[in-house]
């Protein structure tokens, strides 16, 4: 993919302030103010990421580690590889170096428990006997973090013997996808004690691993939240906590319209604690804090 950087979308105020030019005179590469707006461009037309001013260091630091292990000399180097057909492969690692990635096990708790006494309530109440089906979506879904807290509250609240629970889990980031099935996760106190013995496997030292049982329910996938999405069912429940924040206004107002679409009549949607569909979208109705049900 040949890429063209649309000037007018650069923001030409974004000047590096005298420390951020300190630190970054003072390291191994040059990087000056065009290889950081093509950057902020490039990663901003495939996922929809907006890099403020003050992302700059992170990006030299993120990306420095790919400049050396690519034994590449500058970062106009490196902004030329990315825009040549050879260079598509490191854009796989360009999304992966400036994601932010933070997760946590049963973040923002008030939105699990909500899924279990009123969602999953509902249901059983709304939709009694065998062979039902419910669908969740983690958008964004990081490590893992979220899809397996909402896959053990699942198993804690539905006979899987009799519901046919899915959860769905996808992110841009190849690395973290990686991880999410395959790490041994930290000891973390968020986790009920509880679920800790019933869905979790203790490994070496304070890690553990999530019971087969419960990987079983989720299956996770790379997906660009900002291209077609191939699922062809809806969902009851959407996950997307801390993805939209990264996005502009447009991405978020196009995002939260497809998320609507693709969600059951009455499907529910929780977004992250400093998120809202405040003129972003008029389909959803606030129920609580960052709790969402679809109303069109
Ligand atoms: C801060 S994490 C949030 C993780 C989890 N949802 C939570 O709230 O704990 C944001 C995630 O969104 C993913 N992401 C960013 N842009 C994306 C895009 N265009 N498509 C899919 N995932 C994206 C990142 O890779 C990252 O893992």
């Amino acid at each position: 993919m040949q890429f063209e950087i649309d000037k007018h979308k650069i923001n030409l105020n974004n000047a590096l302030s005298h420390e951020e030019l300190k630190f970054i005179d003072d390291r191994e590469f040059v990087f000056n103010e065009d290889d950081f707006n093509f950057i902020k461009e490039f990663i901003y037309q495939i996922t929809g990421i907006v890099l403020h001013p003050e992302k700059k260091v992170m990006v030299y630091a993120r990306l420095s580690r790919r400049l050396r292990e690519l034994n590449l000399h500058s970062f106009a180097e490196y902004c030329r590889l990315i825009n040549e057909p050879q260079g598509s492969k490191e854009i796989t690692h360009l999304i992966n170096a400036l994601t932010t990635n933070l997760t946590k096990f049963f973040r923002e708790s008030h939105h699990f428990d909500h899924l279990k006494n009123i969602v999953f309530g509902d249901f059983k109440k709304l939709q009694p006997g065998r062979n039902r089906s419910f669908r969740i979506w983690s958008a964004g879904c990081s490590s893992g973090e979220e899809p397996y807290s909402i896959a053990m509250v699942a198993a804690d609240s539905l006979n899987l013997n009799e519901v046919d629970c899915k959860i769905l889990a996808t992110d841009i980031d190849t690395q973290m996808l990686a991880s999410a099935q395959t790490k041994a996760y930290k000891a973390s106190p968020e986790i009920p004690k509880d679920y800790l013995q019933r869905f979790c496997d203790l490994g070496v030292g304070d890690t553990f691993n999530v019971k087969p049982q419960i990987k079983r329910l989720i299956h996770f996938k790379r997906l660009n939240l900002l291209e077609a999405w191939p699922m062809k069912g809806l969902f009851d429940v959407i996950f997307c906590r801390n993805v939209a924040i990264y996005f502009d206004k447009d991405t978020q107002i196009n995002l939260f319209d497809r998320f609507a679409d693709i969600l059951a009549p009455n499907g529910w949607l929780y977004i992250g604690h400093s998120e809202n569909l405040h003129h972003i979208s008029e389909r959803f109705k606030l129920l609580n804090k960052t709790i969402y049900q679809k109303i069109s």
